[in-house]
This record gives structure tokens, sequence and C-alpha cells, in this order.
């Protein structure tokens, strides 16, 4: 067993070339110039870029510095942000730092943009350190980088995707694996000289640690008043969770299975309007029960994030405020069905119940439980805004008014910090 481990960033532990094809793309579009085929894109990965303008594209010197004074223009903003941690990476460092071992970051990029993306993606908090190349060093030396982590390269594995990892080890006298999912091209002579390669995270971890380590599973729900962005917010979301490596899991309440889904027509029909509020509340109840145990246990036991468009605070604000039965007697009424599962983060999309009645309007025709009246969907806000302050340890509170662009927004720039600060991920 080793005990320092060395991993190289961009194409080992991040899938880093949305974010770059696409900000090459823009450059390209932006100076009326061909893009070429994705199997050329995809070689601007890794080296120098203005190399690449030229070699690829047929660009002057001037032309080239252009092309990447552009290509900064989108990368710098936002391009650095479309990366994707690959999946199985994170439960390996968190089971790496769970047995003790030492574990480092050496990379060719800047330490303040390798900092960036690792603090974003919730990564930094498994490193005892990041090497990264001075200002002034056109190119990495990463057996240098390798040497100011481990003096010592006894016990110490470099792990990377292209032949200059395994070079690394060479110069130091580190053991190195080269891995095969991300951006190098390998001959079989440069593979020949890594100790072991990997095709795959699975097999890295296996070589690692001996076994693949289960994710831990994440519980989001979303919650709000009717119309305030719920359903329109829900795939950024997804795509947030998918970046942070995680598989996942979209649902929603009432419904989300066979059964439960049964009960929310039951729940929604018009035809019902005599239906008791307590009737109500424990339909409910009955439907998330089921979900939870068809659904949600089962996916969070496999380590996905599920993202629940609506869960227990919905009835917790609409049926213990809203309908006045109160909030213990619902908060009861749950848990038996619940159980454990109560979500690890609730994102609370919070808009006044005048906002939610124009958007609903507008939107669709009003079911059985829209056509309620103004005091209700007032209660209903006012039992959310306690809960917000009750539960504020797992609730992500944005402003449901700014445009859907605003919103979609601060959720990138919230919740990956958020779920990160709670040890979440
Ligand atoms: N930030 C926003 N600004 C303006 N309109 C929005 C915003 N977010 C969503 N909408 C619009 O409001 C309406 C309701 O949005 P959405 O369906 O996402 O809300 P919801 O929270 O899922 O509602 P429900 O609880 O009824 O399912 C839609 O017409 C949507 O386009
Ligand atoms: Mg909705």
């Amino acid at each position: 067993m080793y005990r320092n481990f060395v991993f190289d960033l961009d194409g080992t532990l991040t899938d880093s070339g949305r974010g770059i094809l696409t900000s090459v793309r823009c450059a390209l579009e932006k100076m009326g110039k061909p893009v070429p085929p994705v199997e050329t894109l995809r070689r601007f990965i890794g080296p120098p870029l203005t190399g690449s303008f030229r070699a690829f594209c047929g660009m002057t010197e001037a032309e080239a510095a252009e092309g990447l004074r552009l290509f900064r223009e989108r990368y710098v903003p936002v391009g650095w942000r479309e990366n994707r941690v690959y999946p199985g990476i994170r439960p390996l460092l968190r089971e790496l730092k769970n047995r003790g071992c030492r574990v480092y970051v050496a990379t060719g990029k800047s330490a303040e943009s390798a900092e960036r993306v690792l603090r974003y993606f919730g990564l930094y908090p498994y490193l005892d350190g990041i090497a990264a190349p001075s200002p002034k060093e056109l190119e990495a030396d990463k057996g240098r980088l390798l040497k100011s982590l481990c003096p010592d390269t006894r016990d110490t594995v470099m792990i990377g995707d292209t032949f200059g990892d395994v070079q690394a080890a060479l110069d130091t006298g580190a053991d190195s694996i080269a891995v095969q999912y991300g951006y190098g091209a390998w001959t079989e002579e440069q593979l020949s000289r890594a100790t072991r390669t990997a095709d795959t995270v699975e097999e890295l971890s296996r070589i690692l640690l001996g076994q693949v380590p289960a994710d831990r599973g994440v519980f989001i729900s979303l919650e709000g008043l009717d119309g305030c962005g719920k359903t329109t917010q829900r795939d950024v979301i997804r795509t947030l969770m998918e970046d942070l490596g995680f598989e996942t899991v979209l649902t929603r309440e009432p419904g989300g299975c066979p059964i439960s889904e049964e009960i929310r027509s039951l729940l929604l029909s018009v035809r019902h309007s005599e239906m008791t509020a307590t009737a109500e509340a424990l339909l409910y109840a009955a439907s998330r029960a089921q979900h939870v145990h068809d659904v949600i246990a089962p996916a969070l036991a496999q380590g996905r994030a599920v993202i629940c468009d609506r869960f227990a605070d919905s009835s917790l604000a609409y049926q213990g405020g809203g309908r006045e039965l109160g909030v213990e007697t619902i908060y009861q009424y749950n848990e038996a069905g619940v159980g454990r599962f109560w979500p690890d983060a609730t994102v609370y999309f919070r808009i006044d119940h005048e906002t939610s009645l124009k958007r609903r309007y507008s939107a669709s025709a009003p079911d059985r439980m829209e056509q309620a009246d103004a005091a209700f969907f007032t209660r209903t806000e006012q039992a959310f805004e306690q809960l917000a302050a009750r539960f504020e340890d797992r609730y992500l509170v944005l402003d449901g008014k700014k445009s859907k662009e605003e919103v979609s927004e601060e959720l990138r720039n919230r919740l990956p910090a958020f779920l990160s600060e709670k040890g979440l991920i």
C-alpha cells in the first residue's frame, strides 16, 4: 500500500474538455474561422493553445494570440466551470483520506485556477496539498512538482492521464499509474513504462484500495409556493450534481412511483372538492411513504443524488400552514413513512403568494389544490418561511423572484459550496 498519492487534475480527476472545447469553438466563430471536426478539437485539450490554433487552424502568430484572447474571454468567467468530476473519483479520494493516506494534486494549471476548480467541485477538503508551476514557468516540470510535494518518493504513486505524469514518476523514483479514461494519447511503449495502467476509475480504485468504494447518496428536495420555479430549475440542479460526479435520480411529489402517482391523481382531481383536510394530509403522507420505499431509499443506498420536486416540507407548509392542521400534526403523519429520509438539503425558491398567483394563472388552468383561496396561500407562504428558519441548516434559500437565468446562475454559484460546507459531498 502506498502512503502518498499524487494525482494529475485535468483528465484524471476532472473531465475539463467541455469548457475548453466550447471556448475554443466560440473564439473561432468570433474570428469567422471554420470550426474543425471534434476529433481535431479534442487535440486542443492539454498543450498550449496558441500552438494548436496555428497547427490545426492555420493561424498566424498574431491570429493565434487573438484566438487565445477570445478563448479567455469565455473560459475565464464560465468555461472553467464546465467541468465534471469523473464518477467514482470523489469516493476514492474520501476513502484514501479515511485510511490516513496523504493525497496531493500536481497540475500544469496555475495554482490559482487549480484551486478554484478543486474548491468549486468540493474536492479541496480531501487534499493535503497542490503543486502547480510558478507563473514564470512556460511548461510544468511535473517531476519537480512531485518532488516538492514528496521529497522522499518511497511509498509514492503518481496517477495521471498523460505520459508527462509517468515521466515525472520515472524522473523521481516514484511509481506511476497511467489512466486511459482521460485525454492522453498513449503509445504501447509509453504505457509499458508505467508501473500499472487503469482503463476506468473503477479499475484505478481496485489498484489503489483493493475495492471500489460506494459513494454516499445526497437527498435534495426543491420547495416553495406554486410557480416558484422548481420544475424550471431542476435540470440545472441535475446537471450540477452530475458535474460533481454523481449519478442522479429526478423525481417528484406527490407521485414518483406507480402507487404514488395514483394517489396523486386522486389528490389533484377537481372532482374531489369535498375531500377533508385530514384525508388529504394522510393521502400525501401515504403517497410519500411508498415513494421513499420504492425510489428514494434505494437510490440513496446506491450512492445517487436524488432530486425531488417537492417533499415533506410541502405537506408541512400546505396542510400544516395553509389548511391549518398544524405543522406538528403533519410532522407526525409523515414520521412513519419518511423515517430517516428527511432531505440532506432543501433548495427553497422564495416568492410571495402574489407572484405565485400571477405565474400560475399565466401557465395553465388551476387544479383543485390551486383553486384554494388567497388566505390559504398567505398561510402557506408564512409556514414555508418558518420552516426555512427552523431548518436553516439544510435550507438553501434563493430569491425566486429574480429572472430564470439569474436563479440558475445563483444555483451554480451557491449549491456546490453549500453541499461541500455541510460535508454532504
Ligand atoms: N424566475 C422566473 N421568473 C419568471 N417566471 C418564471 C420563473 N421561473 C419560472 N417561471 C414561470 O412560472 C411558471 C411556473 O414555473 P414552474 O413550473 O417552474 O414552477 P413550479 O415551482 O414547478 O410550480 P408548481 O409548484 O406549480 O409545480 C412557468 O410558466 C415558468 O415559465
Ligand atoms: Mg412544478
